[in-house]
């Protein structure tokens, strides 16, 4: 049995820690979050429900976007021992440029309804932190505006092709000249997905006050002030709409986009060329062969066709097919820099986030964006170091395994499609 005594005051002193109280709301908020699901919930607390649903949500059920975390989670890392990690470099080239870390921030439309800092928070902490930022052709800041908020980092356009194809050009042309490097083309979406939680919600652009939004606003507050009191919403590129985001896609888009307006549109862009959305190895060589500078395997985040590839299991075929001469990159479902790193090291030259930054945006505008791209940052770090991995470049199959679960039961390694 243990003799008990009472504790004297010089037991206790060195026990004692109390921290300065950190008085910023904000600040105190986002330095308790230590993951992105942790800022996802904070995100929730602070949105209304149609705009976060808006940015949470998937297609149809939500398959595909579950399937692709869930692959990320069904990998097994391998390690190598006694390796000097003492300094590790996370920097690499991606499409002619340098990038600090090996993820960009991905094209996402209507930003400033999530947060109103929107794209320009996106862009300045892409800038600082040394990464990409991806403007949506469905955005809420112009191409000038966002240049302006990124003038020395890297920022990338991406076209959606709609109908009107001189005006879509003459966008791209907006881009060009505003100094924009690339130009990534979304090719997934012929149609717009069901966004069921969208249709629930009744969700129109700019949100709706009716009863039931003004009710749920009310925990919501901070949200609706900066909505009421900064620039209105509009998209930047497009004409004021005031239908669903469904009813936009289907009006705008158009279902008649081929490879041949792929070598169009090549032909006008000087930058560098990515197209986003490709989710087989056949379509992945196709395009490859146009000569294209990079492939985005991508569905889109789970919001087009559900039950879609995951791109991360596409992954090695399609590196081995078109790997050598196009840069393969990938997104969905990316949480955790962890999941970066597996990417990396089954293949992909680079990764891109969309949730996972408008998780921290909703979270806290744009210092929510820093700690997004800081929390990630560090999971990247941390992963390396304990894989023995002191460079990107050092990453390479054999660090990771994917456990079977959700694996073709056919190989779909390369079958022509009629
Ligand atoms: C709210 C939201 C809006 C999006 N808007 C676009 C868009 O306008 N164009 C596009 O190509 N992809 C868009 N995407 C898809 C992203 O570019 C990216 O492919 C996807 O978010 C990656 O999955 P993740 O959210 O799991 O990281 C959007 C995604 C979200 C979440």
């Amino acid at each position: 049995m243990a003799q008990r005594r009472l504790p004297k005051p010089r037991d206790l002193a060195p026990l004692i820690r109390f921290k300065r109280p950190q008085l910023n709301g904000k600040t105190h908020r986002l330095e308790a979050a230590l993951t992105i699901e942790d800022l996802r919930r904070i995100a929730k607390r602070r949105t209304p429900k149609a705009a976060f649903d808006y940015t949470e949500g998937a297609a149809e059920a939500e398959i595909s976007l579950a399937r692709a975390r869930q692959a990320f989670q069904d990998i097994e890392f391998h390690p190598q021992i006694l390796r000097d990690v003492s300094s590790i470099d996370t920097s690499l080239d991606v499409l002619g440029g340098r990038c600090a870390l090996p993820f960009g921030i991905a094209p996402t439309g209507f930003t400033r309804m999530m947060q109103t800092e929107g794209e320009f928070a996106g862009a300045a902490a892409a800038g600082d932190a040394g990464i990409p930022f991806a403007l949506s052709t469905m955005g809420t800041a112009s191409v000038e505006d966002v240049a302006r908020a990124n003038p020395t980092g890297r920022n990338w356009f991406h076209l959606y092709m709609w109908k009107d194809r001189d005006r879509s050009m003459a966008l791209v042309e907006r881009a060009a000249n505003a100094g924009f490097d690339t130009l990534l083309v979304t090719v997934d979406v012929p149609v717009a997905g069901a966004r069921l939680r969208d249709q629930r919600n009744g969700m129109t652009i700019p949100p709706a006050l009716t009863a039931r939004t003004v009710i749920h606003a009310i925990t919501r507050y901070g949200w609706w002030i900066d909505f009421l009191t900064t620039e209105p919403l509009a998209f930047a590129s497009l004409d004021r709409w005031s239908g669903t985001v469904a009813e936009l896609l289907d009006t705008m888009f158009d279902p008649t986009v081929t490879y041949h307006d792929l070598s169009w549109i090549k032909d006008q862009w000087p930058g560098k060329l990515v197209v986003k959305g490709v989710q087989s190895v056949e379509d992945a060589k196709r395009v490859a062969e146009l000569g294209v500078d990079g492939i985005i395997l991508s569905n889109h985040g789970g919001r087009q066709l559900d039950r879609a590839p995951i791109p991360f299991h596409l992954l090695p075929d399609v590196v081995r097919e078109v790997g050598n001469d196009t840069e393969v990159h990938l997104d969905t479902g990316i949480m955790n820099g962890a999941d970066v790193v597996a990417s990396l090291a089954l293949g992909a030259k680079f990764t891109l986030i969309g949730r996972a930054y408008l998780y921290g945006l909703m979270a806290g505008g744009r210092e929510g964006v820093d700690r997004a791209i800081g929390i990630l940052a560090s999971q990247i770090e941390r992963t390396m170091r304990l894989l023995g991995v002191r460079a990107i470049g050092e990453l390479d199959p054999s660090h990771v395994t994917q456990l079977e679960r959700l694996i073709p039961r056919v190989d779909r390694s390369y079958r022509p499609r009629k």
